[in-house]
């Protein structure tokens, strides 16, 4: 069921971002309940490795919002493409993400990955393990071939 929802958008690095002064800067009240109850969960549709410039795909964006362009930040950048080397980065970056970002989440909390894991990056991350695997078909995609597309969506909790 969908519901009314008040949504926030923070750019930045997620390596690094801390999330709670960043929200103080544009909604202080919500910023102070967020510190003191953290968030419940992550919801992310991480980068693939080495296949898409994400910086050129949302160039638009980053001109109509006035964002400054952070491509050397880029995890699983497309120029790295994807040698070993690239996903041993790569699962090193997300882990990291993962790692720096349980510091605003509450006790028990869920995490929801949307992945294409062909390479099989996913299990070992972080102190983290994966309770439950959803396969979701993907029926709108950019790519408007007919090819029959699905995703997983990894559930993570800590171990
Ligand atoms: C699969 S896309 C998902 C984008 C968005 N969720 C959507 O549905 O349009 C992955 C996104 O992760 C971003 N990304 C890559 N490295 C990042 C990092 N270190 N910090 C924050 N975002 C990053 C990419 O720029 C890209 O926009």
């Amino acid at each position: 069921m969908r519901k009314v929802s008040y949504q926030i958008c923070l750019s930045g690095n997620s390596e690094t971002i801390n999330l709670f002064s960043q929200l103080a800067k544009v909604y202080p009240t919500f910023a102070k309940l967020a510190k003191r109850q953290k968030f419940r969960g992550i919801f992310s549709s991480p980068p693939y490795v080495g296949l898409i410039d994400y910086h050129e795909q949302h160039a638009y964006a980053y001109e109509l919002f006035g964002l400054e362009r952070q491509d050397e930040q880029e995890i699983g950048a497309m120029f790295k493409k994807q040698s070993k080397k690239a996903q041993q980065e790569y699962v090193q970056g997300i882990a990291k993400v993962l790692v720096h970002c349980q510091q605003f989440l509450a006790k028990d909390f869920d995490i929801f990955l949307v992945a294409n894991d062909k390479y099989n990056l996913y299990p070992p991350i972080a102190n983290l393990q994966i309770v439950h695997q959803y396969k979701r078909p993907v029926l709108n995609r950019t790519e408007k071939d007919k090819g029959a597309y699905s995703e997983i969506i990894f559930h993570l909790k800590e171990k």
